[in-house]
């Protein structure tokens, strides 16, 4: 899969993408990452990028030339039949995992990041989405565009090795995840549970599907209106609302 990334800080992303399973997966070629300094798309011989709003305010705002130049000259490169351009902007919508899978299936997504301070108004006429990874403001679309490459691109087959099962993990049923352990069996007087210690397969399997349950009951309630439950699920559920 390959990601596209529009931005002003192309060094942003060097340490982050070299790092870990992504910084893996694009060493293997599994996953792509080009960067475009929009800055070398810019009209005029100072380069510039952004300039005052009209109407006046503070700040600067983007232009809209440079961004679609470069945003022309990416599209014209891509081979793919199934590319998506996305603009990070906390006005977008929010990035969640159901979304996050529906992303996972294009072959390309071009990625442009927005500014704070912000852009001009046209250049959403050129992009399919906005998307938000959360309500809160960022100084830029980098960090965003990262969060979007990260989890994403985990999920093209071959990013995450066999070993780093993805089926158990927190929202891949809509749940979060069960408590995990590893040695000792003691520290400072906390103990695993017996029964992840007893060798018990099947019950091992029904005390953290319970466990799940019980951490999104707690944390979570929303996700259980969504998360795919089975009769014994609902009941245990039940039960635990019913002690409260
Ligand atoms: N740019 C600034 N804040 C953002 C956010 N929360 N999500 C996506 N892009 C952003």
């Amino acid at each position: 899969m390959r990601f596209h990334v529009l931005t002003l800080f192309p060094e942003f992303f060097s340490s982050p993408l070299r790092q870990s399973i992504i910084g893996r997966a694009i060493e293997k070629g599994i996953l792509t990452v080009s960067l475009h300094n929009i800055r070398d798309y810019a009209e005029d011989k100072h380069r510039t990028v952004d300039d005052t709003p009209y109407g006046g305010g503070a700040g600067m705002v983007l232009k809209v030339e440079p961004v679609v130049n470069c945003l022309e000259a990416v599209r014209k490169k891509t081979t793919a039949d199934k590319t998506l351009t996305i603009l990070t902007t906390p006005q977008g919508v929010r990035l969640e995992q159901k979304l996050v899978e529906k992303l996972a299936e294009y072959q390309e997504l071009i990625i442009l990041c927005g500014r704070y301070e912000g852009i001009d108004e046209r250049i959403r006429a050129f992009v399919d989405m906005e998307l938000s990874i959360g309500d809160y403001i960022l100084t830029g679309g980098e960090i965003a565009s990262l969060v979007i490459i990260d989890s994403v691109g985990r999920l093209v087959p071959g990013v995450v090795g066999e070993r780093d099962s993805l089926k158990s993990e927190s929202f891949a049923d809509g749940l979060l995840e069960y408590p995990q352990y590893t040695r000792p069996v003691e520290f400072r007087g906390m103990r695993v549970p017996d029964v992840l210690l007893s060798g018990h397969h099947e019950r091992i399997r029904e005390w953290r599907r319970r466990e799940s349950l019980k951490r999104t009951l707690e944390r979570r309630p929303d996700l259980l209106e969504k998360a795919e439950l089975t009769e014994e699920d609902r009941r245990f559920i039940k039960e635990l609302t019913e002690k409260d």
